[in-house]
């Protein structure tokens, strides 16, 4: 499979998950007048087989990406890679894996029950990434608990595999020229921003600024049928800075704030 065939299911699961996002990408699209780049697009999964890192980086390589560098979020127990791809243009990959077993005894029996449901023939194929659940559905009080622990083990429970956020390039932008221009831009289309940490994550001295939506609700069915409305997806904005190390664009992530934007699926307080 090319990358791009493999972006363009990402995009059209992603779309139909958080259908905000199309309005946002036309809306850009529309000034624009040509194809917006996508920075990167990032995915979550549990550290346990068949769905841990190692399993989905597998499809990976084969469209023709590498691991830059890993990172590590201590308080909220992720470990994650970077990829990027050999053609210039080609969007860069976030993996991250919740490490379940730094979790209470009921987050780590949840989630062990979830992931023994999981057929491992369905995670060798590349389409695993737009799968959805990969298990019967959870009970909402389950998700609600889990939540509580970890947004991020509510949000793969509930969702299962999809494109977490793809991201606006705003380098590539020619009718903007700032990630607070983008953002507010958005913000006047009526969504929402993600303020944890600030409207902009990081700064031209860590090479990377970015910023996002909070994620789209949705109604998600749950066990038994019961449907709740929970936070799905959100478009990110990222505009990266020379690295005077290398004389290119900086291909990193940052990880104090990556730590915020995972924040842009957390359940609507009050
Ligand atoms: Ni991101």
């Amino acid at each position: 499979m090319h990358y791009s065939e493999f972006f363009d299911h990402l995009w059209r699961d992603y779309v139909e998950i958080a259908p905000g996002v199309e309005k946002i990408h036309q809306a850009v699209a529309a000034l624009e007048r040509r194809p917006i780049v996508n920075d990167h697009v990032a995915f979550r999964t549990f550290d346990l087989a068949p769905v841990n890192l190692a399993s989905l980086e597998k499809h990976l390589l084969p469209l023709g990406y590498r691991r830059l560098a890993p990172y590590n979020f201590k308080e909220k127990k992720l470990s994650a890679y970077g990829y990027v791809h050999e053609e210039e243009g080609a969007p860069r990959v976030f993996l991250s894996e919740l490490r379940v077993s730094e979790l209470s005894s009921f987050a780590q029996q949840t989630i062990a029950g979830l992931v023994s449901q999981v057929d491992s023939a369905r995670v060798e194929r590349p389409d695993v990434f737009w799968a959805g659940p990969l298990w019967k559905p959870v009970e909402y009080e389950v998700y609600e608990k889990l939540a509580a622990e970890s947004e991020y083990a509510g949000w793969v429970a509930a969702l299962g595999f999809h494109a977490n956020h793809f991201t606006i390039s705003v380098n590539a932008l020619e009718s903007m020229e700032t990630l607070e221009e983008l953002l507010d831009f958005v913000e006047g289309l009526g969504f929402s921003l993600n303020t944890s940490g600030g409207r902009v994550k990081g700064t031209p001295a860590v090479l990377l600024e970015q910023g996002s939506t909070l994620a789209s609700m949705r109604p998600i069915e749950f066990a038994g049928g019961r449907r709740e409305t929970i936070p799905t997806c959100y478009y990110e904005f990222a505009r990266r800075y020379t690295d005077p190390a290398t004389g290119k664009l900086y291909d990193g992530f940052v990880a104090a704030s990556a730590d915020k934007i995972f924040e842009s699926t957390d359940r609507r307080k009050g």
